[in-house]
């Protein structure tokens, strides 16, 4: 049934960590208007951050996000040198001085960072917000490229969370994606961590890339858990070699297939329940006393660009090329070619390539899609009336789940649909039948699975 139900949704559809997804952002909303936006937000209003460091020391053959390879510095620095320009600018076109409560560093890997230039932005971004007490500053780590002194540097500058990059500790996995990395290498870095007095720990976790087997991702989730990480992320590899072309590298025979993928999903996760974490959304896990675990109890859990959050501000800037920002208005997204990003901030003007502004239809079905990845479950008629839809505004979406919930995915009572258990691996194709942009979109995405 299992195996069936993963052939028949053999889909690909968008992770939705935003809505509409960035796919359909495109060129009109450019620098001025991102300006407009930024002048428009009310003071007092509390703002997250998040900063993109578009580096690595050597590519992963899976990775989907933004970087470059690099084997000197001096392009790091320059960089640098712009993304100090680029928080001016931003903070200058803001009406006042504002809190960040959280700040979120990714990429690429910030560890490719050196101290000195950490203590800058660092110092910047204290001159220019004011960083709440009690800010959750969180960085992404590659725990190859970490040191104890850089360790001891974020512990200084205030970082509180890390998110550990792993993917798999199986030998065989980590060749065939080119990232050997042992598991004495994860368990240094975590000491450092924990030492220093960063004790908030996330671990990423893959399933789907090549050589993965059932078995094989059970120890890896055994593995993972030993180190204790209050948080895991289990990312079901996303393959899009038309997209990103190192890809190509990866041993394409050697990939599991969708019914395998959905296995491995099942026995890793049933592997993290019994070792006591608590299943968040679509794909992470957390100990029943973390942040996100309650967020989820309370109905306060969030979806964004870096995936669950108990972040609720309502503003969320990005700095630095590619990155994405979230305001009341609308999505905006940073240029991604390192050259484009600098000329931009160069000439005073935002490095702006394109954003979404939000119409009243997007924040009602973005509302839905939200509530449907974050708590697996939406109450269609009481999100459209606050929304001021019409009653059966979502009759031909209802019509279109019928298929699901005949396959057990969804249960459908009278307006509210639930995702079940079993649905759970399936819950980007139940909150895609709310996404009117897929309908008339031409982009490709990852299996949904
Ligand atoms: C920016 S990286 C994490 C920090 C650091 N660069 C590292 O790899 O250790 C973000 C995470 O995205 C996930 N990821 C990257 N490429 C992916 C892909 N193609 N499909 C699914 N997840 C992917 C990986 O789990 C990775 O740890
Ligand atoms: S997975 Fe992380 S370390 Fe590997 S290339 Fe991507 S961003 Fe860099």
């Amino acid at each position: 049934m299992k195996a069936g139900l993963a052939n028949t949704y053999d889909l690909k559809v968008p992770r939705y960590t935003s809505y509409p997804t960035a796919p359909h952002f495109d060129e009109a909303v450019d620098g001025a208007r991102y300006g407009a936006w930024l002048g428009g937000i009310d003071p007092g209003t509390p703002l997250s951050l998040y900063f993109h460091i578009p580096f690595c020391a050597e590519m992963c053959w899976f990775c989907g996000c933004h970087t470059k390879i690099v084997k000197r510095y001096d392009p790091v620095a320059a960089y640098v040198e712009t993304l100090l320009a680029e928080i001016d600018l931003v903070a200058a076109a803001l009406p006042g001085r504002f809190a960040a409560r959280h700040l979120h560093w990714g990429g690429g890997s910030p560890s490719m960072l050196t101290g000195a230039d950490w203590r800058s932005i660092m110092d910047k971004l204290a001159a220019r917000f004011d960083i709440a007490p009690g800010a959750r500053v969180a960085v992404e780590i590659d725990p190859r490229t970490a040191t104890e002194d850089y360790v001891k540097t974020l512990a200084g500058a205030g970082v509180n969370r890390a998110s550990i990059g792993v993917q798999d500790f199986d030998a065989d996995v980590q060749a065939a994606i080119n990232r050997v990395q042992p598991f004495a290498v994860t368990e240094r870095v975590v000491g450092w961590l924990r030492a220093h007095g960063i004790a908030n720990l996330n671990m990423d976790l893959m399933y789907g890339l090549p050589h993965q087997t059932v078995p094989g991702v059970r120890r890896m989730a055994d593995q993972a858990a030993s180190l204790e990480p209050d948080r895991l992320a289990l990312f079901g590899y996303a393959h899009v070699p038309w997209m990103k072309a190192h890809q190509k590298m990866i041993p394409e025979d050697a990939l599991p297939d969708t019914p395998q993928r959905l296995s491995q999903f099942e026995a890793a996760a049933a592997r993290l329940g019994d070792l006591g974490y608590v299943a968040i959304g679509l794909d992470h896990f957390a100990l029943a006393g973390d942040d996100l675990a309650i967020a989820l109890k309370e109905g306060r859990l969030r979806r964004n660009f870096q995936g669950y959050t108990t972040d609720t501000a309502p503003v969320l800037l990005g700095f630095g090329a590619s990155a994405i920002g979230a305001l009341p208005q609308g999505y905006v997204q940073n240029t991604a070619p390192l050259k484009d990003y600098r000329r931009g901030v160069e000439r005073g003007e935002f490095p702006v390539a394109r954003g979404i502004a939000l119409t009243p239809e997007d924040r009602l079905r973005g509302e839905i899609i939200d509530r449907l990845m974050c708590g697996l479950a939406a109450d269609l008629g009481a999100i459209g009336r606050r929304h001021g839809a019409d009653p059966g505004h979502f009759a031909a979406e209802l019509d279109a789940l019928t298929p699901l919930a005949d396959d057990g995915i969804v249960t459908v009572d009278g307006e509210r649909v639930t995702v079940t258990a079993a649905g759970r691996p399936f819950t980007r194709l139940v909150a895609a039948t709310f996404d009117a942009y897929l309908r008339k979109g031409t982009a490709r995405h990852s299996k949904v699975v």
